[in-house]
This record gives C-alpha cells, sequence and structure tokens, in this order.
C-alpha cells in the first residue's frame, strides 16, 4: 500500500498528524468507554465532516459499550445564519427519547450549530445528551458553548482533512492541515 510521504500540494502546513490523531481519538474511545461503561449508547454522526473521525472513534470503543449508530445531517438556514438556526437535512432513523446520546462532530467553531442542533435532540427528550468533537475553536464562539469531550483544541486557522473540507475538497485527507491561499492552489 501506496501512502504519500508529503502534505498534498495545496497544503500549507500539517497541524495534526496521523500518528497524533490516532493517538487522541484511542484516548477518547477509552475516555467514553469508562463513562458510558454498560450502558447503552446512541453514537450520532454529523454528516459530512464527521465521518472519518466517527468512523476511527467508534473502533476505539469498548465492548462495555452496547453501541448503536445513528446520522443527521443538517444546515444553516439561508439569511438567518447569524441567529444559527438549523435545517434538518437528514434525521435520525432512531428515536433518541430515554436514550443516553453521543453527537460527533468534526469541528466546533462559532457554535451556533451545535446549540441549535442540541437544542433540537433534547426536545425529543434523550436520557443524556453530551457532544464529542474532534476540534474545538473556544476562540470563534458567537454563542457560548462546551462539548463535553475535545480531541484539540485548535487557533483560528482554516483547516481541512480528516473529514473536513473547503468547498466539498480536502476531506480524504488523512491529516488535518492549514490551506495554502487561493492563488497558491491547485484546485
Ligand atoms: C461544520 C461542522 C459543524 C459546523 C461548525 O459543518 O461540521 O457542523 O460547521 O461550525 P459552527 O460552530 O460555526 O456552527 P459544515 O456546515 O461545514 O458541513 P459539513 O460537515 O458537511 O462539512
Amino acid at each position: 500500500m501506496h501512502i504519500d510521504a508529503f502534505p498534498h500540494p495545496d497544503i500549507h502546513k500539517i497541524l495534526l498528524d496521523e500518528q497524533a490523531l490516532g493517538d487522541r481519538i484511542r484516548a477518547l474511545g477509552a475516555q467514553i468507554t469508562r463513562d458510558y461503561s454498560q450502558r447503552r449508547l446512541l453514537v450520532v454522526g454529523v454528516l459530512k465532516g464527521s465521518l472519518i473521525f466517527m468512523s476511527d472513534l467508534l473502533r476505539a470503543l469498548g465492548s462495555e459499550v452496547d453501541v448503536m449508530v445513528d446520522f443527521m445531517a443538517v444546515a444553516s438556514y439561508a439569511g438567518t445564519a447569524s441567529t444559527g438556526t438549523i435545517r434538518v437535512l437528514l434525521d435520525l432513523r432512531e428515536n433518541p427519547e430515554g436514550r443516553d446520546v453521543l453527537v460527533v462532530e468534526d469541528i466546533v467553531d462559532t457554535g451556533l450549530t451545535l446549540t441549535s442542533l442540541t437544542e433540537t435532540l433534547r426536545a425529543r427528550r434523550p436520557g443524556s445528551l453530551e457532544v464529542c468533537t474532534l476540534l474545538d475553536k473556544p476562540d470563534c464562539r458567537k454563542t457560548p458553548f462546551k462539548p463535553k469531550y475535545v480531541g484539540f483544541q485548535i487557533p483560528n486557522e482554516f483547516v481541512v482533512g480528516f473529514g473536513l473540507d473547503y468547498d466539498e475538497r480536502y476531506r480524504q485527507l488523512p491529516y488535518v492541515g492549514v490551506l495554502k491561499p487561493l492563488q497558491a492552489r491547485t484546485h
């Protein structure tokens, strides 16, 4: 199997490499396994950004947790982005009522998406509701939001890879990197 030794030509620098991501995700998985030991857990991935983190995190959960998986996809209402109200594009198939629910995200930036999404889910009366995000940009909040589980706090730089995109590109990169300026990119 060939894996590129160098970053994608559009990447200015690698912020988090495969080793750092893998180590941290295994630690998060161990922490979540301890916290939900002998319980049923509905893990809800928020598409699309969470896809790679979600699949690694699931594989880092121990058998002491009875895990079920579901997905949601959301978007901001056009023109009301500052209110942070979301539109549900893809909803759960599972009923979260009375269940322990863990929402998995790739990044919390302004906090508007997760504030609105957790309000939406809370209205369905889960037994418990927590958020696990791979990346957190605490300096960018427009509303206070504190996820319980955080992989890495990062500075306010535009990052892609490991599920995160720019214009739907770069999600496949196995690391989190900072994009070059537009004029220096190949795409
Ligand atoms: C990203 C991310 C969060 C949201 C965080 O999703 O996955 O859902 O933005 O930003 P916020 O804290 O400022 O609200 P995006 O809309 O880029 O969709 P994607 O997951 O499909 O890439």
